[in-house]
């Protein structure tokens, strides 16, 4: 019964849907009118500037945090798994029950569940994010290499359950940027200028 409680609990934690708590409580915005129309960090910062982005980017990263570390709160670590119950968040976070299921592109909550289990590939990977980011200027392009990262990383742990699940959030962000490949792939995907 406590497992399927961690669950519900994580998916719930995962379905807080901030981009649009923070776009209509303080800005009488829906962000999902305007650019993108993702809910997401990328598309606040885009749409209602830095304060706002960076609000809802490190709640959507805690959700993961504080997900994973639900069967350590729990006393539940012998028979869950924290980035099984992570991924839960993820699927909250992309399918949230509280915004009709359309939620964001999977990156800050995935990103907060490997913070939680492995703080040395979140840090690394976060480098690695500016560094594309810097490189080409768009924020897709650097999350899904940034999946690819935590992919190769991971391969070097050896640890199994690692490996299999970021290879299996780095391929659920890449579906979920299908639109973003498309406007790569016809040069219309939009940039950063603050870098
Ligand atoms: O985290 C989502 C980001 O990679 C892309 O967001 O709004 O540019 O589609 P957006």
């Amino acid at each position: 019964m406590i497992i399927v409680i961690i669950f519900v609990l994580a998916y719930l934690l995962g379905s807080i849907p901030s981009g649009l708590i923070v776009g209509k409580v303080g800005y009488g915005i829906d962000i999902r009118e305007h650019g993108s129309g993702n809910l997401g960090g990328t598309n606040t910062f885009r749409t209602l500037g830095i304060k706002a982005g960076l609000i809802v980017t490190s709640a959507d990263i805690l959700k993961g945090t504080l997900a994973a570390s639900l069967p350590v709160l729990f006393g539940q670590t012998d028979v869950l798994h924290p980035l099984l119950v992570g991924i839960v968040a993820v699927l909250g976070h992309t399918y949230p029950v509280f915004a009709k299921f359309k939620g964001g592109k999977a990156v800050a909550t995935s990103a907060g569940v490997l913070l939680f289990y492995s703080p040395l590939l979140f840090i690394t990977m976060i480098a690695f994010f500016f560094l594309v980011l810097y490189l080409c200027k768009m924020v897709s392009l650097s999350s899904m290499l940034a999946g690819v990262y935590s992919v190769i990383f991971s391969l070097f742990t050896k640890d199994v359950p690692l490996i299999l699940v970021v290879s299996a959030l780095t391929l659920f962000v890449i579906y979920r940027h299908r639109s973003n490949i498309k406007r790569i792939m016809d040069k219309t995907e939009p940039k950063v200028k603050w870098l």
